[in-house]
């Protein structure tokens, strides 16, 4: 059986490239070392308050890398433009707070179909891939098929923190996905300690992966961090 895809997500090199406002970390360059140790692509999330990807960033890697690259992004008229403008292989749209840490909760397609439904399809005509960041609920699933996105992601950020019966949900949901004709990915908060449950859900085709394997890296090397998650996904089945 094929294993899920492994997108990384280079923000948090960002993050650190920002605290002094230079160049170093290059999250390009980040990019680069985790596809050449076999990243299958590279997710990006450009903010609206741009607090760790800039624009540049996104022409930058656009110009530097052949694989796929997943935009992550609010639905917001500003970022529908970026993205049809630049093109990217996807992009998953999530919700999206100013005050917030990172990503909480999924979206919730259910409630901003009217908003939601012509903006997927401007993203769809330029020939990107729209995945819909969504918590593992059957009202969202079928709200995210109604809409015509092609592909939802599965928040695991509370599977991660834990929560009582999250796996569960997350496996009900992934099985939806096949019946409902979406393409299952899952991301958030996953780790070496908790990837490999997810990676052997049958339906999930791609997980996106952050900030666990940025902060690996501070220990053991990037390269080191991407073949590790890499063999923990690709034996999880
Ligand atoms: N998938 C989506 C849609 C996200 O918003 C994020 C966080 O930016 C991730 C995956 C990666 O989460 P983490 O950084 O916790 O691995």
């Amino acid at each position: 059986m094929t294993h899920p895809r492994l997108g990384v997500n280079i923000d948090h090199v960002a993050t650190l490239r920002n605290a002094r406002g230079g160049h170093h970390p290059d999250p390009v360059v980040a990019a680069q070392a985790a596809l050449a140790a076999g990243a299958d692509g590279i997710t990006l999330h450009l903010r609206e308050d741009r607090r760790h990807i800039r624009d540049d960033d996104l022409a930058r890697l656009a110009a530097a890398i052949s694989a796929p690259i997943n935009l992550e992004m609010a639905a917001t008229e500003e970022m529908v433009q970026i993205a049809c403008a630049a093109r990217p292989h996807a992009s998953c749209i999530v919700p999206e707070r100013r005050a917030e840490i990172t990503t909480e909760g999924g979206l919730d397609a259910a409630g901003q179909r009217e908003t939601l439904r012509p903006l997927i399809a401007r993203l769809r005509d330029a020939g990107i891939r729209v995945s819909l960041f969504i918590d593992p609920d059957e009202h969202q699933l079928r709200a995210a098929a109604d809409l015509g996105a092609p592909v939802v992601e599965l928040h695991t950020g509370a599977y991660a923190e834990g929560r009582a019966g999250e796996f569960e949900r997350l496996a009900r949901a992934a099985a939806l996905t096949g019946p409902l004709g979406l393409e299952c990915h899952a991301g958030h908060g996953l780790t070496y300690a908790n990837v490999q449950p997810i990676a052997a859900l049958p339906e999930v085709r791609e997980l996106n992966i952050g900030h666990y394997l940025i902060g690996e890296a501070i220990f053991h090397g990037l390269p080191h961090a991407v073949r590790h998650m890499r063999h923990l996904i690709a034996t999880a089945r």
